[in-house]
């Protein structure tokens, strides 16, 4: 039987579409059973739409507090009954509650070699402060901003001629391409996570 994911997203939503692609083989392991995002109009809802799959859209600013959204965020996924929540390009933080339902099954992507270049600008900062190699981080999220345990990790190499959007299409490549192989391994063989390291299998 094939694990439930619950995708979360703010964006174009390629990596989305990614997985939706892999989902399509039965031999993946997974479905992607409803997407969420924290806004409307976006082509990542589109393309959830376009697969027929559920879409629910909860915005911070319809909420009095944070920790309502959170909770509504949490209820909405919840409901899905998912065994791993995937944020893929989910420009949000979740809070507490949330973290206590699906801490240790919500896993995101990050567009740089985590701990290098944390945060909303992973691209720009590593372009700046002129590395040569940078890449793409799937982790599984804890409290902090892309502070939580490594589960895949994968390379990129900076070009001397790239900008911020040349970079970020590249990585972008590569950061789908690891998404989908690493949710994959996770639902067919299942992982744990002990302090900081993640076992993918047994
Ligand atoms: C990805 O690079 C993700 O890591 C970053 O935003 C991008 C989202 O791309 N936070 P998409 O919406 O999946 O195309």
């Amino acid at each position: 039987m094939s694990a439930r994911l619950v995708v979360l997203v703010s964006g174009a939503g390629t990596n989305l579409q990614a997985l939706l692609d892999a989902c399509a083989d039965e031999a993946y392991g997974a479905a992607v059973v409803a997407v969420g995002a924290d806004r409307p109009g976006i082509e990542g809802l589109a393309r959830a739409q376009r697969a027929g799959i559920p879409t629910f859209v909860l915005r911070v600013a319809d909420y009095p507090l944070r920790a309502d959204w959170d909770r509504a965020l949490a209820d909405a996924c919840d409901g899905f009954s998912p065994d791993l929540v995937v944020s893929a390009g989910f420009m949000k933080l979740v809070g507490p509650g949330f973290l206590a339902r699906f801490g240790g099954r919500f896993v995101n992507t990050h567009p740089a070699l985590l701990p290098a270049f944390a945060g909303m600008h992973g691209v720009r900062d590593a372009l700046e402060y002129g590395v040569k190699i940078t890449g793409c981080t799937v982790f599984m999220v804890d409290s902090g901003t892309d502070t939580g345990p490594v589960v895949a990790q994968a390379a990129v190499p900076v070009r001397d001629d790239d900008d911020i959007p040349t970079l970020h299409e590249r990585v972008k490549v590569t950061e789908r391409a690891l998404l989908v192989e690493t949710v994959g391994r996770m639902v067919r063989e299942g992982w744990s996570v002990h302090g900081r390291k993640v076992k993918v299998g047994h």
